[in-house]
């Protein structure tokens, strides 16, 4: 899936990036990011995954944020005011969201995460260096978008339906809620956690709203996963 036909111009755009944002990220994420460095085995690394569209070695074709945010485009429109919530450390999403805002000169884009690098220096996106919770105030939306948002899942699906607002999801691959350990993934759990989202979903959803499940654009790296949505019922 990474596309790199040059390895010496592929290292020039690396170090570069390097210089000018690796004293930003946590320990952790550099150990992972010199680890797999060019390695085509990323799909669960969200923070390879990053870098690897910023510097343009994934072809737009499966650029898995171009799919969604095409995705999202389709079913709801841009012209809105949307919060991204689970952003990671770069807000690759939103930033993609953001040109097709600008390009039609309507919509905005803020985002939270706190494990951003920076908040600023993104275009017109607004970055929150901050992480949601069930009380966060989100009046100021009318659509919530997230990108494999781990831990988040629950809280999102809860602050979007307790606040009326259109969701669109696109579900991590792993299980959470104390379940979560990478070295032992049982699909019995990803199955019973699914079901869990589903009843939350279903069970808070406001009045007038339609839940469902599409399966992910085939031609996205994570397309096994599916988008957990809602929407308002047309009149
Ligand atoms: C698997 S990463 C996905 C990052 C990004 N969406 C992507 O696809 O590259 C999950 C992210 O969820 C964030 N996260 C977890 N709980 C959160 C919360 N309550 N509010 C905001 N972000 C949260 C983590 O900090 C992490 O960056």
């Amino acid at each position: 899936m990474v596309d790199i036909k040059d390895r010496a111009s592929a290292n020039i755009l690396w170090d570069a990036w390097m210089n000018k944002y690796g004293k930003y990220y946590p320990e952790e994420a550099l150990r992972k990011i010199e680890m797999y460095k060019f390695s085509s085995d990323y799909a669960h690394l969200c923070v390879m995954t990053e870098i690897y569209v910023m510097l343009g070695f994934i072809k737009d074709e499966n650029n898995p944020f171009k799919i969604f945010r095409s995705f999202i485009e389709e079913q709801y429109g841009l012209d809105r005011d949307i919060l991204e919530v689970a952003c990671g450390h770069i807000p690759t999403l939103a930033l993609d969201i953001d040109l097709n805002q600008q390009k039609r000169g309507s919509g905005s884009i803020e985002v939270c995460d706190d494990a951003l690098i920076l908040t600023t220096g993104w275009g017109d996106v607004v970055a929150n260096k901050r992480r949601i919770s069930e009380q966060s105030d989100v009046s100021k939306f009318s659509l919530i978008v997230s990108m494999l948002p781990c831990e988040a899942t629950k809280t999102i699906i809860k602050v979007a339906n307790k606040n009326e607002i259109e969701m669109v999801m696109y579900q991590c691959g792993c299980v959470h809620d104390g379940r979560d350990n990478p070295n032992d993934f049982r699909f019995t759990d990803f199955i019973a956690y699914r079901r869990e989202l589903r009843e939350l979903a279903s069970d808070t959803l406001p009045k007038g709203f339609i839940y469902s499940e599409p399966k992910f654009p085939s031609s996205s790296p994570y397309h096994d996963i599916p988008i957990v949505m809602t929407k308002r019922k047309k009149d």
